[in-house]
């Protein structure tokens, strides 16, 4: 088998950042035992207290600015030179693009980057309004060129997930899902496995069991690091 050709589809949560100091949302020490998601990462948060839902995600990218990329973003970087390899992240920080993945769909949006507030429910911006801000701080009163406040560029609770349609399409082309380090509690990214063809392995790299049992996955029990050595090894032997 000529292994060039496998298209490997990449779904990864915030445990595949955890190794490089962020934490993670749910379990001992999650960000939203800390925080309350209602509050800080909902559109009724944004609407009713925008000032606290900036200051988390200024909080967000000041950290995302100290940590650097672990072992296993770059192994699934390092992928590409065998593999055609699409990463679809539900995480908003930029380790995967950082330790060199050159195909990475951001499901729920990016820390790093803001928009105009459009709206009511803000559904019909274009990728043009928005703005990549790095590391920097955004209040209250700071405002896009057409005059509207800037928001993150984040998917919030409540909101439409535009990029899914695209994601299934990566999951039902691919020859191989993996999915490394999220509880898949949240929809609809935990239900996208399904579309992977019915002859594709789908792996899942995650020391704790999670909230999806299917006969179809194999579970590796495993820190992201470490599971990223057992998958190659398995991909190897095939
Ligand atoms: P969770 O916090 O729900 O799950 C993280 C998963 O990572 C858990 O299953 C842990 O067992 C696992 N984990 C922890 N450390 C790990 C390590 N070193 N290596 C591998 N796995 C490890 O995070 P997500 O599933 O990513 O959405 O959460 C999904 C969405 O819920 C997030 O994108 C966010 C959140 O609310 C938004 O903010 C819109």
């Amino acid at each position: 088998m000529d292994s060039r050709k496998l298209k490997i589809a990449v779904l990864t949560g915030a445990g595949v950042s955890a190794e490089s100091g962020l934490s993670t949302f749910r379990g001992n020490n999650g960000l939203w035992g800390e925080y309350d998601p209602q509050e800080v990462a909902s559109i009724e948060g944004w609407r009713r207290e925008p000032e606290l839902v900036l200051s988390f995600y200024n909080g967000l990218r000041k950290q995302l600015a100290k940590v650097k990329p672990n072992a296993a973003h770059l192994a699934i970087a390092e992928m590409e030179k065998d593999f055609s390899v699409t990463v679809i992240t539900q995480n908003v920080d930029n380790l995967h693009e950082r330790a060199g993945s050159t195909w990475v769909l951001h499901l729920h949006g990016e820390a790093t980057k803001v928009r105009p507030e459009n709206g009511v429910y803000d559904r019909n911006f274009s990728e043009a309004e928005v703005i990549d801000i790095g590391y920097e701080e955004v209040n209250l009163g700071d405002k896009a060129p057409n005059g509207s406040q800037l928001r993150p560029h984040i998917v919030f609770f409540g909101e439409a997930v535009p990029k899914m349609e695209r994601a299934i399409d990566i999951v039902d082309e691919a020859d191989i899902m993996l999915i490394v380090g999220t509880s898949l509690n949240v929809y609809p990214a935990a239900g996208l496995y399904r579309y992977a063809r019915a002859d594709a392995p789908v792996y899942l790299i995650d020391p704790e069991e999670v909230a999806v049992r299917d006969p179809r996955i194999t579970h590796i029990r495993a820190l992201a690091s470490r599971g990223m050595e057992i998958f190659l090894e398995r991909l190897r032997r095939k």
